[in-house]
């Protein structure tokens, strides 16, 4: 077996877990979920979801890597339960298939930053975002972006990961600051604050059984939990880490990120008077494009907001791709550099269909989100609250001076909570999936 690297500190650790964590999940998807589900509404149940079902979800994760010290499949035939490797296996297939169309997104965002500095979109946004979205230039954009993905994981843990993420995640939250400030000044800015912060309680009542799984949904993908990623990160940590202290910065960091995002999105979307919220997979882009075309200096604005989306996003491509080529190269010792790259062709072969049509990415997206992750996330949490109990309580207490309360506390919301949590969000996901996919047209009574 080759030698296993280690992070050279903490604070490496956290930033790289950071960087899978903050991503188009954050400043893509975050707002505009939010926009989607009435606002400030969304957002309070959104933050009740990342504390309560996330954090102690991150923290099976964490057990499970730094008890094993071994990739997420090996790590449970480390723990003794050998036919458990299938949720760790599920794990990678789930960060496979969100690497295929999270690139062609990551794409896309090369397209922006090119169209920004150019005034490309400035006349019609929308027909900018049909030309860079499906076809020709997505296929190139969708190479470009995994060669930049594999060229970090090529370089290894100390070398390209921890030095790559060190680097851009200041960066993102330097540039979102600044963003967010230039936001205030705005014509929308008070309406966007409004419409983001001030919680309309009727519409979290008659949309409770909608907004909660979808803010579960979000809590789980933009910390990257059900991916296996987290228990890959953490076997490379030593065991006088406090996994608590550790995660808990994390979620707190994310969810900073995801905050600030709305503090740039929403002022200036309501300052051209767009909806937030309405049309699929590329609202995002089209909205916030519009409005960088009609204000002063949108050609800076929008080349700097969409060099944060394209760290945020590289900064996840990169953990995404390296949970399976550190499985291979642990599990065969196949050399590092080999693996990522032929990894690398495979999953951007994968995700060629999802640049050719942006249904077909809305499908891959779909999969993920309603069906694969919260299966794996169902799995872990019975294998971390049942099947492993003792050790998963010894583990989650280890290094930390949180004491025995809060570990038997963790471990019982782990047993209960997080798996009922799950299986709502399964169950209306996959009601969700079926409706989408045209089998239940037949039951879906408004058009
Ligand atoms: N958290 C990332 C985001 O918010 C997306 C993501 C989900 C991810 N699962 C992951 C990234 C696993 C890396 C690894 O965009």
């Amino acid at each position: 077996m080759p030698e296993r690297e280690t992070w050279t500190s903490r604070i490496g650790f956290i930033f790289a877990a950071v960087g899978s964590a903050v991503g188009l999940g954050n400043i893509w998807s975050f707002p505009f979920q939010t926009g989607a589900n009435g606002g400030a509404a969304f957002l309070v149940v959104y933050l009740l979801a990342v504390l309560l079902i996330g954090f102690p979800t991150m923290l099976g994760e964490f057990v499970i890597g730094r008890e094993s010290k071994r990739n997420p499949v090996g790590a449970f035939a480390e723990l003794g339960h050998g036919n458990w490797s299938a949720a760790g296996g599920l794990g990678v297939v789930t960060t496979v298939v969100t690497l295929a169309f999270y690139s062609v997104v990551g794409g896309w965002v090369l397209s922006y930053i090119v169209g920004s500095a150019t005034g490309a979109y400035f006349g019609d946004a929308g027909a900018f975002f049909g030309s860079v979205s499906a076809g020709q230039t997505a296929v190139l954009t969708h190479a470009a972006f995994m060669a930049i993905t594999i060229g970090v994981v090529a370089a290894g843990i100390e070398e390209g990961i921890e030095r790559a993420t060190k680097f851009m995640i200041p960066a993102i939250i330097v540039l979102l600051v600044a963003l967010g400030i230039w936001g205030s000044t705005l014509d929308g800015a008070a309406a966007g604050y409004e419409y983001y912060l001030s919680p309309d309680f009727g519409v979290l009542a008659s949309n409770f059984a909608s907004i909660v799984p979808s803010a579960v949904g979000q809590a789980f993908f933009t910390l990257s939990l059900g991916f296996s990623v987290m228990v890959v990160y953490a076997s490379y940590l030593g065991s006088d880490d406090s996994l608590p202290a550790d995660g808990g910065a994390i979620v707190v960091i994310n969810t900073l990120v995801a905050l600030l995002a709305g503090f740039v999105v929403f002022p200036l979307l309501f300052s051209i008077g767009a909806e937030p919220g309405t049309g699929g997979v590329g609202a995002a882009f089209v909205g916030l494009a519009s409005a960088f075309g009609e204000i002063p200096g949108g050609e800076i604005i929008g080349v700097l907001f969409f060099v944060v989306l394209l760290f945020a996003a590289l900064s996840s491509s990169i953990s995404l791709l390296e949970t399976p080529t550190s499985y291979i190269v642990e599990t065969y010792d196949f050399d590092r550099r080999r693996v990522a790259i032929a990894l690398g062709a495979g999953i951007f072969a994968f995700g060629v269909p999802t640049a050719l049509n942006t249904n077909t990415l809305g499908w891959y997206n779909d999969v993920v989100f309603n069906l694969l992750l919260p299966i794996v996330v169902l799995l872990f949490a019975i294998f971390v609250g049942w099947v492993n109990a003792d050790d998963s309580y010894a583990e989650v207490g280890r290094g930390s001076s949180l004491g025995d309360t809060f570990s038997t506390v963790w471990l019982w919301w782990v047993r209960i909570v997080i798996p009922v949590a799950v299986i709502f969000t399964l169950v209306l996901g996959v009601q969700d999936l079926l409706i989408k996919g045209g089998v239940l047209d037949a039951a879906i009574i408004l058009g």
